[in-house]
């Protein structure tokens, strides 16, 4: 029964979220919406609902929900406050656990952690909204990293789009999938920089960049809780893990990371700044010790940056058992030092370790935490659940739930967006894309009918049955052709049993599709590796296919940087695909075959070796830059420039960039600079180019990057068809911090190069007058 009453509330609040806030309909459809659902419908459903229309909930002012806390913080006790900071964790596979029931129904429960699917989530929901006292809703947490249901490439193949719109898109269509599931808090996106591949984590973010991963930050912020929470399909977003936790010594994960507050500030800072101004609810702090203070127990962190730099105002959440781990960093004896640490510090929840729960009464009683702390931390929550619109409506629905997960639309969603993040790393005479009257077709590999490993290691609800498999995807698109199929090998390991059928598959057919890389498990949380070559027998496989002296081309799927010295010298073509989801295998089948251009560029640099780690195109110059005689900064046995730079990608079209053109030869500090280029497809085919523009201020009172990236457009464009491209350079992009750890910026000369990667462009320079 409440299960239909919520159903009328939620579609009502959904078609009204739609007309009303939510951007990209027609103004005047929406304009009539809105007027319908204000004096005719909301009503109607004010009455249906005892006064309280779910529109209103989702736009209740932030008054009213302060109001509506403090009431309910007045009629709490101290453990049920605990309770609203304790998070604990269902099954691995999303069933609520009898400790969580007997906690709802005490109102000792604020959230629970991996509880997802309608049913389980009505369960446990129900309970706490029938069974408790204070008839709070719970809040379900879950990893939807890069899809729920409908998975799309992982972070790292979504920031190579260079285009926050598909970033915005994927996790808006996974946000929908989520909270239709009844999750409504995600802990994404990982906004964390990363310039060491050897760290698994590289995988669930953006890249080394921090304007571009500012930019992905924002747009993931956008998807998931679009301009309105309280709007279903909208889910709590999570900027994590604050902070520096890409930075792990040796690309160990875990480790400890020795970041001075400049690099911080300049390179670690950016994405999570930019997610506090595209207004995200949450925050994760990160497991590691940063500069000798764990970063659960870091003030500076999470409250003289956080709340008083930024003004955020959403919860700050540990990561798993961290609160647990004060003890094993060595910062805190026992429990409830821990506790009293973390609480201190700023973390509002405590994922999973209970030592809040535990040890939060005593530690009030003695002193060592003010009840106002608590009360903060309560409030925040709390304002989170009246701004998600749970209290209105805390069911999810089962019936909405089977409507949108992995519906039609949101497959062919992820098609269309997966091929945007592919990379083409080399194509020698444009081997690809291929032609359609091959007749024959060996794909071989032991990733080229992996269907696990196309999901990504952090892949939701998503299930490697649904995945379009490489093989699948070409079996389709050439249904035609002669399809031959061996593995060759596995991705590790020593056997090379399978080369034999390979390499006949490859010697009868007229094209082979090699598809080589690292299995999903390789990836993610705790998979650091020590090399990052292509794991087991792969490199061997290819070059046996290699010796064949036919034409083939390698889709590499992975989630780091590989190394990759020998293909990207021998081999004719590499396409990255990294690992791209559910419709990965049809995505790269329209790129492989021509139907969709591989507009992607790297968001992170490709080194020669895992021996050149941390590597990025932003380094500072030296005192001996590489290049100037045998005392330089680089290597006595490998060049110390990157196998592929940071911003590289090719396309089946070609472009041109000319005609820089800068608004004025010198500007005030406060002024501001444009900066225009023409870009002409000078191709035959329509394609994508990424037009990117990085400075260099050559003389400063502190060293600066001899590049960095200020601003991108992607501009899509036909054969022969060009554009204009402007941009705007002001103190945000000229300043930097200086000595005293100001925001400044410097009277001086400015390099300014704007190109199709961070190593070639059309050059111009300026100068800042004092
Ligand atoms: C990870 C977080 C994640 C959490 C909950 C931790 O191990 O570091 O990124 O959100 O688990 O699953």
């Amino acid at each position: 029964m409440f299960n239909r009453f919520y159903r009328l509330k939620w579609m009502f609040a959904q078609w009204a979220c739609s007309c009303v806030w939510c951007p990209g309909f027609s103004r005047s459809w929406s304009r009539w919406k809105g007027i319908f659902a204000s004096w005719i419908l909301s009503p109607l459903l004010i009455a249906i609902t005892a006064g309280q229309s779910s529109a209103q909930t989702a736009t209740m002012s932030d008054q009213e929900i302060e109001s509506k806390v403090q009431q309910l913080l007045a009629r709490m006790t101290l453990a049920e406050k605990l309770g609203q900071l304790q998070q604990v964790e269902g099954t691995w596979i999303g069933n609520v656990r009898p400790e969580q029931i007997e906690l709802a129904r005490k109102d000792l429960l604020g959230s629970v952690l991996f509880v997802h699917g309608a049913a389980n989530t009505i369960e446990l929901q129900h309970v706490a909204m029938t069974e408790s006292k204070l008839k709070i809703p719970i809040l379900f947490a879950f990893d939807v990293i890069h899809g729920y249901r409908t998975i799309f490439p992982v972070p790292l193949g979504d920031a190579a789009s260079w285009d926050p719109g598909v970033v915005e898109r994927a996790d808006s269509i996974a946000a929908s999938e989520a909270s239709a599931a009844g999750v409504r808090w995600t802990f994404a996106p990982m906004v964390d920089i990363a310039r060491d591949p050897r760290w698994g984590r590289i995988v669930e973010g953006s890249g080394e960049d921090p304007f571009l991963g500012a930019a992905m930050a924002a747009a993931a912020v956008r998807g998931f809780q679009g301009t309105n929470i309280g709007c279903p399909g909208k889910i709590l977003a999570c900027a994590k893990h604050f902070a520096a936790y890409g930075a792990a010594e040796g690309g160990r994960d875990y480790n400890n990371s020795e970041v001075s507050e400049r690099t911080l500030r300049e390179v670690y800072f950016p994405p999570f700044k930019s997610a506090v101004d595209a207004g995200v609810g949450s925050f994760m702090s990160a497991f590691e010790d940063l500069d000798g203070v764990p970063c659960t127990a870091n003030s500076f962190l999470l409250k003289d940056v956080l709340r008083d730099e930024w003004h955020f105002r959403g919860i700050v959440v540990s990561d798993w058992n961290a609160v647990n781990e004060l003890i094993s960093h060595g910062v805190a004896a026992n429990g409830k030092d821990a506790a009293g640490l973390a609480l201190n510090a700023g973390v509002d929840v405590d994922m999973v370790s209970r030592l809040y729960s535990q040890y939060g009464e005593q530690l009030v009683a003695d002193g060592n935490v003010s009840a106002d702390t608590i009360d903060q931390s309560v409030a925040r929550v709390l304002r989170a659940k009246y701004k998600l619109g749970l209290f209105d409506r805390p069911y999810a629905d089962e019936a909405i739930e089977k409507a949108t997960l992995l519906s039609p639309e949101n497959r062919a969603a992820a098609r269309e967006l997966a091929a945007r993040t592919f990379v083409l790393l080399k194509n020698d005479h444009n081997t690809l894309p291929l032609n359609r009257t091959l007749k024959s077709i060996a794909v071989i590999g032991p990733l080229a009918d992996d269907a696990q490993s196309l999901i990504g290691p952090w892949s939701g609800d998503g299930r490697a049955a649904d995945a379009v498999t490489l093989l699948a995807g070409i079996r389709a698109k050439a249904p035609r052709a002669k399809i031959a199929y061996a593995k060759g090998c596995d991705v590790s390991g020593d056997s090379r049993a399978g080369f034999k059928l390979a390499i006949k598959a490859a010697r009868k057919s007229d094209f082979t599709i090699l598809a080589v890389g690292e299995s999903a498990e390789m990836s993610g949380e705790a998979t650091s590796r020590s090399s990052i070559d292509l794991p087991g027998q792969q490199l061997a496989l290819i070059q046996a296919i290699h010796a064949l002296g036919k034409p083939y081309a390698i889709v590499l799927m992975n989630g780091r940087p590989l190394s990759i010295d020998w293909i990207a010298t021998s081999s004719p073509a590499i396409l990255e695909t990294w690992f791209a989801g559910t419709e990965a295998g049809n995505a790269i089948a329209d790129t492989l075959f021509g139907d969709a251009d591989p507009c992607g560029k790297l968001p992170v640099t490709f080194p020669r070796c895992a021996g050149q780690a941390p590597i990025y195109y932003d380094h500072k110059n030296t005192g001996r830059p590489p290049g100037s005689g045998k005392d330089f900064s680089g290597y006595s046995d490998i060049p110390w420039t990157p196998l592929y730079p940071f911003g590289y990608g090719l396309s089946y079209s070609q472009f041109k960039l000319s005609n820089l053109q800068l608004s004025a030869a010198r500007i005030p500090r406060d002024g501001t600079m444009g900066v225009g280029v023409d870009v002409e497809n000078v191709g035959a085919r329509a394609g994508d180019e990424v037009v990117q523009l990085y400075i260099h201020d050559l003389v400063a009172s502190v060293t600066r990057p001899v590049d960095a990236l200020i601003g991108f457009e992607c501009v899509s464009l036909q054969p022969g068809e060009s554009r204009h491209v402007d941009f705007v350079l002001g103190p945000q992009e000229l300043g930097f911090y200086n000595q005293a750890m100001r925001f400044v910026v410097e009277p001086g000369k400015f390099d300014v190069m704007v190109g199709d990667n961070s190593q070639n462009g059309l050059k111009s320079s300026f100068e800042v007058t004092p």
